[in-house]
């Protein structure tokens, strides 16, 4: 089922926001204001992060790079694709905990730009060995996302998940 965007445009609470977010594969070519997407980074950037390592590094592919990682549908024909990479820690948990806290980075961002009508769209082609190239990502660095984003053509349903009631369990 597709609901069009107009119908889900409103102003949404952190619930909301969260559950009525969706992974986006068909935009818009609209542009997303530079200003608006610097301001969801910069804010996202507040994600929780241990040591205060701010792991996170971004690289925006424009449009040659783009043709150089060859989408099967170029990002559903997002306006802004972008990678974000993790730096490895010192220790293996260092680089574990980093990788959430870059996890917690995106989520962070993906929930404001939904917050203003703008998809998200993660792909993991990043993680290749040919993308990492076509990005120039360092030694010591590595992709957990590129994140395309852009106002949808198209929203799909939600895809429901498991009772949370079969993911826990108690102790004594
Ligand atoms: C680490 C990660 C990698 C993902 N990689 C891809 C991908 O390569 N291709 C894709 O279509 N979706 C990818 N997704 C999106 C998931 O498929 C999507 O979140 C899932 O189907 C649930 O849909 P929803 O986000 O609309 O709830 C990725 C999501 C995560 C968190």
């Amino acid at each position: 089922m597709i609901i069009i965007i107009d119908e889900v445009l409103a102003v949404m609470n952190i619930e909301q926001l969260v559950t009525t977010r969706r992974t986006i594969k068909k935009f818009k070519a609209d542009p997303v204001d530079e200003a608006l997407f610097m301001k969801w980074l910069q804010a996202a950037s507040l994600a929780p992060n241990h040591k205060m390592t701010e792991p996170w590094d971004i690289i925006f592919a424009g449009p040659e790079t783009r043709g150089k990682l060859k989408h099967k549908t170029d990002f559903g024909g997002a306006p802004e694709v972008m990678a974000v990479t993790v730096k490895h820690g010192k220790t293996d948990l260092e680089t574990v905990e980093n990788t959430a806290a870059v996890a917690c980075f995106i989520q962070n961002f993906m929930l404001q730009a939904w917050d203003e009508g703008v998809g998200t769209f993660w792909c993991s082609l990043g993680a290749s060995k040919a993308a990492r190239e076509v990005l120039g990502v360092e030694e010591g660095s590595e992709v957990v996302g590129i994140i395309a984003f852009g106002y949808p053509e198209e929203i799909p349903a939600i895809k429901d998940r498991i009772s949370i009631e079969d993911k826990i369990k108690k102790l004594p």
